[in-house]
């Protein structure tokens, strides 16, 4: 059977052999469609009365999906089958959450019928603009991003019901809709400007631009070479399988969460530097260095273990090969670039210098060290005017598609059970109460 046809893991003859304690134990092997296979252990502590330890899930797959398929040696990611560098030139932002939430592109019919739906819950209760007011102006567009998704479940009861598939899929495209809306309100407020309300006629990426840059004084014509960049990155972050946040969305739903509190999870998840905040990392690298007669000596200091200084914006822990979605962005660069009339500026002959340095020096090809998303994205937002601070609120807005189709495949399989992971305890054993005057 041809790969793309298989439905479903499958079962092998092949089974995993473990002796402990002089007892043997065997585990099912299953094969996914593609990638490496597993095997089960679940029965593993009722057979052996032992669990396994992989912090950092370096070996675990914690779910089965078939949403989102990634090889990192060879540099592939696809949604559905689909590779990522075909739907960001042939596709747009809202295909692909039809994409990923429902399994195929939509057809015409179904496509007008999803952005009509999506269309019809872009606002936000006008009571939101109240609890914006009560965050101070120079908040982190993260914070508010993380109470602004959490608050909707204040707001829409009507979708809350986590058993009912008509409200699930409701909450999905309130999510979709919303969070582009959120995301521009948490940066006019920062900046001490009025909200600007979505417009329907425009496309998702050109209202987002619409509702960061316009102005009630002054209408903000939206660049079409801008919106599509943006449509692309959308596309390109909008899912990358059990990465942290997405698992977070799954375990904090897992209980029957609501989803507007498990986006809220994966959103303070997203934040941590190690997870979104690479590309901000990436403009400071630039600045910091701001020279391209100083890269040497920064490339000296890379290369010094004991400097902890990395070269931002490369490198990546799945893709040992270049990263596909980098490849997209650095076409898209030039394309913003040129359309701006930025293609000379400073940081960016720097950021060109150091991806020639990465892509020949012995240290970097050695390590498979390639330029990842993030390297570009941050150099693409820069020009576009994006604050650096609302690099990962961008990059929550993408991946809300992503997490809430796969929270919404973890509500659907009947075989869902709460997350609930197991220890190995370090700490005191059992000791007896010592009373405070004798402590
Ligand atoms: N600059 C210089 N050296 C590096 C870099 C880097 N960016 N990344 C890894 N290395 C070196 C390490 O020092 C190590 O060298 P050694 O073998 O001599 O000890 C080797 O490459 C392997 O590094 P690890 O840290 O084991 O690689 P890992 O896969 O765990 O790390 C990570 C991946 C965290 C992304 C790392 O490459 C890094 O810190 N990159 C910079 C930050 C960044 O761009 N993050 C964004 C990731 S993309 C995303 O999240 C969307």
């Amino acid at each position: 059977m041809a790969a793309q046809e298989k439905k479903q893991a499958t079962t092998t003859d092949r089974q995993a052999t473990l002796t402990i304690d002089g007892k043997t134990v065997n585990f099912p092997i299953f094969d996914g469609v593609e990638g490496a296979s597993v095997f089960d252990i679940s029965k593993l502590y009722a057979e052996t009365g032992h669990f396994t330890f992989d912090s950092g899930f370096m070996s675990t797959a914690s779910c089965e999906s078939k949403i989102t398929y990634i090889d990192g040696d060879a540099g592939i990611l696809r949604y559905r089958g689909y590779d990522i560098d075909q739907l960001a030139d042939n596709s747009d932002y809202l295909e692909v959450s039809h994409l990923l939430l429902n399994g195929e592109l939509p057809n015409a019919k179904q496509k007008t019928e999803f952005v009509r739906r999506i269309n019809n819950h872009t606002m936000v209760h006008e009571q939101l603009h109240f609890l914006f007011r009560g965050f101070p102006r120079a908040s982190h567009p993260m914070a508010v991003m993380a109470g602004a998704a959490a608050s909707l479940a204040a707001f829409y009861h009507d979708s809350l019901d986590v058993n009912d598939a008509e409200q699930r899929e409701l909450s999905a495209f309130r999510l979709i809709a919303k969070m582009p809306t959120l995301a521009a309100m948490a940066f006019k407020y920062s900046t001490g400007q009025p909200f600007i309300y979505p417009q329907n006629e425009m496309g998702f990426a050109e209202n987002f631009l619409n509702m960061m840059f316009s102005t009630p004084c002054e209408k903000y014509k939206v660049n079409p070479v801008l919106a599509r960049a943006m449509d692309k990155i959308l596309i390109l972050h909008a899912d990358h399988e059990q990465n942290a946040s997405t698992s977070t969305v799954r375990m904090a739903g897992s209980s029957g969460a609501n989803p507007f509190a498990c986006m809220s999870a994966g959103i303070a998840s997203l934040w941590g530097p190690a997870h979104g905040g690479a590309n901000e990392a990436v403009i400071n690298m630039l600045r910091e260095i701001g020279d391209v007669s100083k890269i040497p000596e920064f490339i000296t200091k890379v290369k010094d273990k004991n400097s902890n200084v990395r070269l931002m914006g490369f490198g990546h822990r799945v893709y040992k090969n270049y990263d596909p979605r980098a490849k997209v962005l650095r076409s898209t660069l030039e394309e913003v670039l040129g359309e701006l009339g930025q293609i000379n500026e400073p940081l960016l002959k720097i950021a060109i210098e150091l991806e020639r340095i990465a892509l020949s020096d012995e240290y970097f090809v050695s390590r498979k060290l390639y330029p990842n998303v993030d390297f570009y994205s941050g150099i693409i937002y820069r020009a576009m005017g994006i604050p650096s601070k609302m690099f990962t609120v961008l990059f929550a807005v993408a991946r809300t598609a992503g997490w809430i189709a796969q929270w919404k495949e973890m509500m659907d399989d009947p075989k869902n059970k709460i997350a609930r992971p197991r220890q190995l305890f370090t700490g005191s054993a059992a000791r007896a109460f010592v009373p405070l005057e004798k402590r």
